[in-house]
Parts: structure tokens; sequence; C-alpha cells
């Protein structure tokens, strides 16, 4: 399926963030475990990545598991952890022929040995590649990123290396887990659930966020394309008025 044209391909968001909500439910409405809502889960990123790398976005954040979700039941926990292992190593081959370059933000630490040393294979084996950055979130929590990044300005600031008064939103923003990619302009989240969750919550300032009741196991391309219709849909302000944005980017209204 090539990208519908009513979608203006010259006005793609360079980075996407997505929240990929809804698999427990999936599942339990089709009297499974919800375990089996995130193997299917797995279907919609490879597809969506796909289409991402297709369309030619550059960066694609998944948030694929919350420093929260480490308080869910120790089997679903560990049903995710072997999830992920098993399909980064399933997949990697693929990436590196499809031009996409992996990236982890997150507590890397406080993964499983495993993960860590697959997740660190895969980074490496695509470190040269040039497309897509697909940037996973693991064991992520914004607010413990914004923390970690002022400790690290306050302990410049003691050792001097830092003036109080050059600590400003960039000097945070150097020291997020993202300092490398741009912010998002599209946060998607599916399942119906309106919320930011702890995800990126500096990054989003400026983002267009779409809720779509569609849970992650069935989101497809075509929902992607939806999203993207209606990002193209929105006016970006930036606080500016709309007489403003009209006169410097015409094509825009
Ligand atoms: C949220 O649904 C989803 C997760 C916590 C895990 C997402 C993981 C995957 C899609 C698979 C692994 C991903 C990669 C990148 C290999 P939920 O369980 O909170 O659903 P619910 O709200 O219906 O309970």
């Amino acid at each position: 399926m090539s990208i519908p044209e009513s979608i203006d391909s010259s006005r793609l968001p360079r980075h996407i963030a997505i929240i990929m909500d809804g698999n427990g439910r999936w599942a339990k409405e089709r009297g499974e475990d919800r375990v089996y809502g995130h193997y299917e889960g797995v279907v919609s990123v490879r597809e969506i990545v796909d289409a991402c790398g297709a369309i030619g976005i550059g960066y694609l954040t998944l948030y694929a598991f919350s420093a929260e979700n480490w308080n869910r039941p120790k089997a679903e926990v560990d049903a995710l952890m072997e999830l992920l292992v098993n399909t980064i190593r399933k997949e990697v081959d693929d990436l590196k022929k499809n031009n996409v370059r992996m990236h982890v933000i997150g507590d890397f630490e406080s993964l499983p040995e495993i993960c860590q040393k697959e997740l660190n294979e895969a980074i490496e084996i695509t470190a040269g590649n040039t497309g897509l950055n697909l940037i996973l979130a693991l064991s992520y929590s914004s607010r413990d990123e914004i923390a970690r990044a002022a400790r690290v300005l306050a302990a410049k600031a003691v050792e001097g290396t830092i003036d109080i008064k050059d600590i400003n939103d960039e000097a945070i923003a150097q020291n997020l887990y993202t300092h490398n990619f741009p912010d998002p302009e599209l946060m998607i989240r599916t399942s119906g659930e309106c919320r930011i969750s702890n995800f990126l919550l500096y990054q989003l300032a400026y983002a267009e966020l779409y809720f779509t009741n569609v849970h992650w196991p069935d989101f497809r391309k075509p929902h992607l394309y939806e999203a993207l219709l209606n990002y193209q849909q929105r006016e970006r302000r930036f606080g500016k008025t709309s007489e403003q944005i009209n006169m410097t980017n015409p094509t825009q209204s």
C-alpha cells in the first residue's frame, strides 16, 4: 500500500512518537492472556517501522516498556523481556538491510543482562545505517530523565564547569537521553486513553497529540496514514498567531 495522495509527503513530521497501548485489552477481548496481545503488538511494530522507513520519516520513538511497567505481574514482565530479546534477535538483520538504525532511551542498566546484550548488539550492527532512526523507550520515565539532567547540571554548577545562568531549556535538552534527536512533532497514542503517561514530557512541548481508539495490535499502515493526514490538517503556531504563521508559510494554512 503506497502513501495516500491526500498526504503531502513534503510536510511529514520528522519525528513520530508512539504510545503503543491496548495490547492487554485486545487480548482479553479475544479471551486470551494479555501476553498474546504483546505478541500481536510486535506485528504492528514491524509494519509501522516498515511504513515509516518507506515514507522517509527520520525518527520513530516507541514506548515499549515504562519504568512503571516493572510493577506488572512478574510473569508479564518476564514475557515482555523475552519477547523483546527474541524480536530484536529475529529482526536485526532486516533492520540492517532496511537501513534502520536502532537506539534505546531509558534506564538501560535496569534491563536484564540478556536484553542489554541483545540491544547493544543491534545498536552496534545498525550503527552505520542512515535511514529511519528507531528509538525504543525501555524502562523509561520522563520525570526520571529530567531529574537525571538536573543532577548532571547541578553537579557541573557545583564543580564550576557551568554557570547557573547557562542552565536554560537548551542545557536541559542537551542532557536528556534524546539529546541527539529532534523533538517529536507528532505523538500517537492508541487504545482510547488520552494521557501522556510520563512519556517524553519535555520533548513533546510542541507536539501534535493524536489519540485513536484502535488497540495497538490492530494499528496498521492505514491508521498511521490517518494520523499523518490529521497532523497535516493542524495549524502549528508555536505561540504565534494564525496570521503570523500564514504570512511566513502561506502553503500551511
Ligand atoms: C501497552 O499495552 C503495551 C506495552 C506495555 C508493551 C508494548 C510492547 C510491545 C508492543 C512488544 C514489544 C515491542 C518491541 C519494540 C519489540 P497494555 O499492556 O498496557 O494494554 P492495556 O492498556 O490494554 O492493558
